[in-house]
């Protein structure tokens, strides 16, 4: 293969970005000089990147929706309908945009027009274009982020960052195997490459851009040494490419002293592995997403499964926290129920916010775990790239090394099997190919023979299902009845 993890250099960007802008006509509008000169004229209180810092200072923890729909001026007034109750802001971008089909999101929004309500799932900021994407970072007080789901982003992030948006999430892996079945994950990572070297280049220009791989993937039962093996090798691919201020995410599991211990253990594996690899001048936060499975369709219900998640990215000390609604089990929220996630999220924030959970050892014993898990697997994707972390990446996918429990990306091997122990924490039921250690693989397998006990059953694959439901249904482990 010809991927390398190695920073592209000007003329190869150059080259390949002539190609990336003359794929949809609103391409030709974007000029990265005015792109930098806009940035750079936008206030600190519109920086997505001055604002987490604050927040790292102040171990504060934000807050950040979801948001997008089909037409400017309804966008607009969405998020201005939130950002009195937020503190960073969004802009969701629909499906079609996603997988390029440009056409089809053009479609969308003539539907849309005639019908005077959205019929896209997001924010098609690819056909609005440059000066319409302006238009919404102008008209509010808060820093905006691009939130997808795209393994071609390329010109998507064009747009976006001359528009002055000042932050962007994704990453050639977390936007391929959760998303996509059939991209291959070398293209994909090579696509990221080029986002990221477009970071780049606004930070050799002065601009700081926050830079976000997507942490949950698949939302479903993901232990967390996977999503931060899979988190720490897209920071080191987005640091070579020049970007400079990354944040790391984990999606809530559930269990009290697992979540907390994951973003601890995310947050000091980032620098561990970083600066291992050379890189010392980088800002580091993290992001921790309220439960990403499924939700109970009682918005009391629903309401409860927030407030959990609140707590725990306060107690956790993550820099912000992406936050859900009570409409989730239905699909895309109303504006109003947008902001009643937003409004329960931050009570529970102000109210946990001096907290801090006592020292224990079961706590340090969860952290210490994490990061022997996520030590095995990364050494083994440096040891399968023969030092290079890009191609060690698509062979240790390849090799079922990295494994994402219910993803459906071909590429991916679907032979881990993660499940639920007696309280909640997900353990390692079936490892599939992926090189735990054997003592580590005997703890997983006590906690799990300890549920199978007190639930008089043996651990089988139904336990797994009755897992993935559980918390739509109102309990967090899917006991049997
Ligand atoms: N507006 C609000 N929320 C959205 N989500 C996806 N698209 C939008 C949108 N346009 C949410 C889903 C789910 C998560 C993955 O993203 O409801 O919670």
């Amino acid at each position: 293969m010809s991927l390398r993890n190695r920073k592209l250099t000007l003329d190869e960007f150059q080259q390949e970005r002539t190609e990336v802008m003359a794929t949809w006509p609103t391409g030709t509008g974007v000029d990265f000089e005015d792109g930098v000169r806009y940035q750079l004229s936008l206030p600190d209180s519109k920086r997505f990147s001055s604002v987490l810092a604050q927040a790292v200072r102040e171990n504060k923890t934000l807050c950040q929706p979801r948001a997008g729909v089909a037409l400017v001026d309804e966008h607009i007034k969405l998020l201005q309908f939130l950002e009195d109750s937020c503190d960073l802001l969004p802009s969701t971008i629909d499906a079609y945009t996603r997988l390029n089909h440009y056409e089809k999101a053009a479609e969308g929004i003539e539907r849309s027009l005639a019908a005077g309500t959205s019929l896209l799932n997001g924010f098609p900021a690819v056909n609005h274009g440059l000066a319409e994407c302006r238009r919404v970072v102008e008209a509010l007080k808060k820093p905006v982020q691009v939130r997808h789901g795209t393994p071609d982003a390329r010109l998507l992030g064009e747009i976006t960052l001359a528009a002055g948006f000042t932050a962007y999430e994704g990453g050639g892996i977390s936007y391929n195997i959760p998303y996509a079945k059939k991209v291959p994950l070398e293209r994909s990572i090579r696509h990221w490459q080029y986002c990221d070297r477009l970071v780049g280049l606004y930070e050799e220009h002065g601009v700081r851009i926050n830079r976000e791989p997507f942490g949950p993937l698949s939302g479903t039962l993901v232990p967390p040494f996977i999503s931060h093996s899979v988190a720490i090798i897209e920071g080191l691919l987005a640091l070579e490419q020049g970007c400079k201020c990354i944040t790391l995410g984990y999606g809530q599991a559930g269990n009290l002293v697992q979540d907390i211990a994951a973003i601890r253990s995310l947050r000091e594996l980032g620098d561990e592995f970083f600066q291992a690899a050379g890189y010392t001048d980088y800002a580091l936060s993290t992001v921790f997403h309220q439960w990403m499975g499924g939700f109970p369709e009682n918005e009391s219900m629903a309401y409860a499964v927030i407030g959990w998640g609140s707590a725990m990215a306060a107690l956790s000390g993550a820099t912000k926290v992406i936050v859900k609604t009570p409409h989730e089990a239905s699909g895309i929220p109303t504006k109003e129920a947008n902001r009643q996630g937003l409004d329960a999220t931050r009570q529970m924030l102000n109210m946990v916010r001096e907290q801090v959970f006592p020292p224990s050892p079961t706590l340090e014993q969860e952290v210490e775990l994490i990061k022997r898990e996520v030590r095995a697997v990364l050494a083994k994707v440096f040891e399968l790239g023969e030092g290079d972390v890009a191609v060690g990446a698509v062979r240790a996918f390849e090799a079922g090394v990295l494994d994402v429990p219910f993803a459906p990306a071909a590429c991916n091997a679907g032979k881990l099997l993660p499940v639920r122990d007696n309280e909640g924490a997900v353990r390692i039921f079936e490892p599939g190919r992926v090189p735990l250690p054997e003592d580590v693989m005997t703890y997983h397998r006590d906690k799990i023979a300890e549920r199978a006990r007190a639930e008089n059953r043996a651990p089988a694959f139904q336990m797994v299902v009755d897992d993935i439901y559980a918390i739509s249904k109102s309990k967090l482990i899917g006991r049997p009845r």
